[in-house]
């Protein structure tokens, strides 16, 4: 017991250490990792040397996303309290892919997903899984929209497959994250067959671009892009395509978190109406990766996609997690959802959501008055910000990773280079704005 003791110390001083630190690691750090590098070893070595490798090469050569001064994609840190029900969790050591491997995992992710269904106000024949990550919820939330369009017209897509199948139209913006694309590839509707909307300056679909739909559609929009932060207009879409022979799919990575804030909340307006909807909850609810969620409005749509049977698996009254997760196998990562919704409650989910809200606002603010450009309206946690032509904002950008204060990764928006900054951590404080914001412009000012 005394290796996990020494691990749980170590892991605390790196904590305790992080805003110390640079947030990206020193290039002695990365040119340490070649010691690992050894040819298989003939022999062991006793867990406590593996550990202070681990932690003596390995810590310095991690980047600061648990940190408060991390902005670049959208890389929530992990909550105190879910990296503890995490290592407990480990401890556990529970395959929650049946409820025979874990009650406790398959009861924490039922009320789980009561509590996500209530904080966006769907009804309760939603039901979902707990995924990876917003892909492999993009992914499952695709294949459930897929078996059900094709059931309605008679074709059973999980028994017969795609080919000679009825075709289903595929319609998503043209500021669909790729992970989408991805998935619908993945599920045999190909990546670029699909319809693509063009969409606004803020990267929204425009409503009335959308195609005449007569057949099985699968719709996906998007909650919170990922340049802009920008939403698709969910209920006016929703309320212009036909409804029996649509599947309406929202992929809400990150934009899911705007309906615990009541002055956001409108963002997410119509979202009742979809009927699939993704979210990640490793980047804004700040638990540990990897971790998803995806949300379906006829979870036997789901369960058709995803259930497997086998003489030896049990099957019995109760929610089997594993019939509606591509895997069989996995770890118990509702517990940390759980741990996080349990200890913030609403109010705290609030307070970080609105925290992180104003820090974003704060940082354009903040830029705009030492000059800089603006290129996104600033409606959630995410800033797009051109400091001059191309070559400026690039320099300024690898100055910003090279000074280590905060990082922030660089971008392309509509045809313009830009610096994303992405503000959705808990650890985030005021002070961490204030001297990430120097530094931006000190960095600016230099390029
Ligand atoms: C809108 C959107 N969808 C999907 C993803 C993919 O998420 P993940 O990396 O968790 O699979 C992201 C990631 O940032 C995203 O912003």
């Amino acid at each position: 017991m005394d290796i996990l003791r020494s691990a749980a110390e170590r892991g605390m001083h790196f904590l305790e250490t992080l805003s110390e630190r640079s947030v990206a690691p020193h290039p002695d750090a990365l040119a340490a990792l070649d010691q690992l590098d050894i040819p298989l070893p003939a022999e062991g070595i006793p867990a406590e040397e593996m550990l202070k490798l681990l932690d003596e090469i390995g810590s310095p050569a991690t980047i600061g996303t648990a940190g408060g001064r991390f902005f670049g994609f959208v890389i929530g840190g992990t909550l105190p309290a879910t990296l503890a029900a995490n290592w407990l969790a480990g401890a556990w050591d529970q395959n929650a892919g049946l409820w025979a491997g874990s009650p406790i995992a398959s009861q924490l992710e039922l009320v789980s997903l009561r509590w996500l269904r209530e904080l966006l106000g769907l009804s309760e024949s939603w039901g979902g899984a707990f995924v990876t990550g917003a892909t492999m919820s993009n992914f499952a939330c695709l294949a459930a929209g897929r078996s059900a369009l094709l059931r309605n017209i008679g074709w059973d897509v999980e028994r017969d497959g795609l080919f000679g199948a009825p075709e289903i139209t595929v319609v998503i913006g043209d500021e669909a994250h790729p992970t989408l694309t991805k998935s619908l590839g993945l599920l045999g509707m190909g990546r670029d067959r699909v319809q693509r909307v063009p969409v606004d300056d803020q990267g929204r679909i425009r409503a009335d671009c959308l195609p005449r739909l007569d057949g099985p559609a699968l719709v996906c929009l998007q909650a919170g892009n990922i340049n802009t932060g920008g939403f698709d207009p969910i209920r006016q879409i929703c309320g212009q395509v036909p409804e029996e022979s649509t599947w309406i799919h929202v992929d809400a990575a990150f934009g899911f978190w705007a309906a615990a804030s009541p002055s956001r909340r409108h963002l997410m307006d119509g979202i009742a109406l979809a009927d699939s909807v993704c979210t990640d909850a490793h980047k804004w609810l700040n638990v540990p990766y990897d971790s998803g969620i995806a949300l379906v409005r006829e979870p036997e749509a789901l369960r058709r996609a995803m259930s497997l049977s086998a003489a030896y698996l049990p099957e019995n009254e109760r929610r089997e997690p594993s019939h509606y997760t591509p895997e069989l196998s996995r770890r118990a990562r509702g517990v940390e959802v759980w741990a996080a919704i349990r200890t913030l409650g609403r109010a705290g989910i609030r307070e970080m959501i609105e925290r992180n809200c104003r820090q974003a606002a704060r940082f354009a603010e903040g830029l705009e008055a030492a000059g800089y450009e603006i290129l996104n309206d600033v409606v959630l946690n995410q800033v797009l910000v051109s400091f001059g032509d191309a070559d400026r904002t690039q320099e300024t950008i690898k100055r910003i990773q090279e000074d280590g204060t905060c990082w922030c990764g660089g971008t392309q928006w509509q045809g313009r280079t830009a610096m994303r900054i992405s503000v959705c951590s808990w650890a985030t404080t005021d002070d961490d704005v204030e001297l990430s914001l120097a530094a931006m412009l000190r960095c600016a000012e230099q390029a």
